[in-house]
């Protein structure tokens, strides 16, 4: 097979029509529809027992957000309809220079919580005054209050060991007493979709989706009428684990190498942790054709970051950038214009089909909240491809158009900056007052 021809097959399974995206957002309601009822479904449609807040909220709060490796512990302040971060410390579970890492099995739970601990108590060194803690735990749980999650599976290929089947809460607290930490209380737990659907509803009307884009994807939605209490709640759909999407050969390469082959199947194809690794599956099929050189270096898993992928997505008419990314990450030297527009092109379309499969999904919840498409609806977007890689948003629009046609335009996008940390805060000040 020639190059020509093989790329015409690779952005044929790749480059989603309109068609397919339809069907996308049609499966994506269905499944809401079976979870939400309790009937199986991929999608988990997990409780948060939170509302949309009221926007009048005051108070002062601490969030401790875990996304995943990067942990960030915030103080916010409320007041007057507005969320601000006094102080913040971020920091890595798993140090690059690999003298630690709590993210791998051999770490137990209690070492991993004390360590976030002690960052909170860097964090409000000096302070006395009681402050309620809201925790963003961005990980599938089950909840059964406001307070309390019980992680069902790990998700990001973080793998320590005695979370899973155990509440956080506690995890946490317990953590903050060994660490001498006894002014602030846990009152909050949720996740990061529901933080950024919670501080964009604080300052802004209109906001039903809560969504993030980067290293992991997920989606949370407000649900008029939620069959637990009858009254609005948000759900956290851990959209990730989403089946509904046709896999290439490129996805199913990438679904058997995963710590977790079968699930987060969507997440396998939108999110950043994964998008290299869709395009290095592209790239070992052109070299197995023998349409790329052998390189001699292993391409190991990370070997394409997001950044080198939004690197190549910002090329000019010379393929320079291109090349760089193939000489420093590939090992894959004097490539021909042609071979290097090739890479660039499985780039555009492994990112493209991300934002478009987005916005599939986003159709798929405004269809559900509003099927005549009668109101406006705000999507609130936090995370890294998001905000940082170039066309994304175009791309999100894309796969909303392909599904609502002119009705799209009652669907608006919004960048949440940290949304996740000081949603957190808001609930943990909701929580307390309910308390
Ligand atoms: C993964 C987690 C989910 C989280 C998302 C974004 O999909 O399972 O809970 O919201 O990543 O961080």
């Amino acid at each position: 097979m020639g190059l020509a021809d093989f790329m015409k097959e690779a952005r044929g399974q790749l480059d989603l029509t309109s068609e397919a995206l339809k069907l996308v957002a049609a499966r994506f309601e269905t499944a809401m529809r079976e979870g939400l009822a309790g009937r199986p479904s991929s999608l988990r449609m997990l409780p948060s027992y939170l509302a949309r807040p009221g926007g009048g909220e005051r108070g002062d709060a601490v969030a401790v957000d875990f996304g995943g490796t990067n942990v960030r512990v915030l103080r916010v302040r409320l007041a007057d309809g507005r969320a601000q971060s006094e102080k913040s410390s971020s920091f890595c579970l798993k140090d690059p220079k690999g003298t630690y890492d709590h993210t791998r099995a051999q770490t137990r739970a209690e070492e991993l919580f004390d360590f976030i601990a002690r960052h909170v108590a860097d964090v409000l060194a000096g302070e006395s005054a009681i402050l309620p803690l809201g925790h963003t735990f961005s990980f599938p749980c089950r909840q059964e209050g406001i307070n309390q999650a019980v992680l069902i599976q790990w998700t990001k290929e973080i793998r320590t060991s005695g979370v899973e089947g155990r509440d956080v809460t506690p995890l946490l607290t317990e953590a903050l007493e060994r660490q001498g930490v006894r002014h602030v209380r846990p009152r909050a737990v949720i996740n990061d979709t529901v933080g950024t659907l919670i501080a964009a509803a604080y300052q802004l009307r209109d906001v039903d989706l809560g969504s993030i884009c980067g290293t992991g994807h997920n989606t949370c939605y407000l649900e008029p009428c939620h069959p637990l209490t009858g009254q609005p709640m948000i759900v956290n759909m851990e959209s990730g684990n989403f089946d509904g999407v046709t896999l290439t050969p490129f996805d199913r390469a990438v679904n058997d190498a995963s710590g977790y082959p079968g699930a987060q199947l969507l997440e396998k194809q939108v999110s950043g942790a994964y998008l290299g690794e869709v395009v290095l599956a592209a790239l070992r099929a052109m070299t197995a054709e023998g349409l790329l050189p052998a390189a001699n270096k292993s391409w190991d898993r990370g070997t394409l970051t997001g950044v080198n992928l939004t690197q190549v997505l910002k090329d000019g008419p010379d393929c320079g950038k291109t090349k760089s990314v193939a000489q420093t990450q590939l090992a894959l030297t004097d490539l021909s214009k042609e071979q290097l527009l090739s890479i660039r092109k499985l780039v555009e379309s492994v990112t493209g089909r991300s934002a478009r499969l987005a916005g599939a999904t986003y159709a798929g919840v405004v269809r559900y909240l509003d099927p005549g498409l009668g109101r406006g609806h705000v999507v609130a977007i936090d995370g890294s491809l998001y905000a940082h890689m170039p066309g994304y948003d175009a791309g999100i629009r894309a796969g909303l158009e392909a599904v609502l046609g002119p009705g799209a335009r009652s669907v608006t996008t919004r960048l949440i900056k940290d949304g996740s940390g000081i949603g957190a805060a808001i609930a943990a000040v909701v929580a307390d007052a309910q308390a």
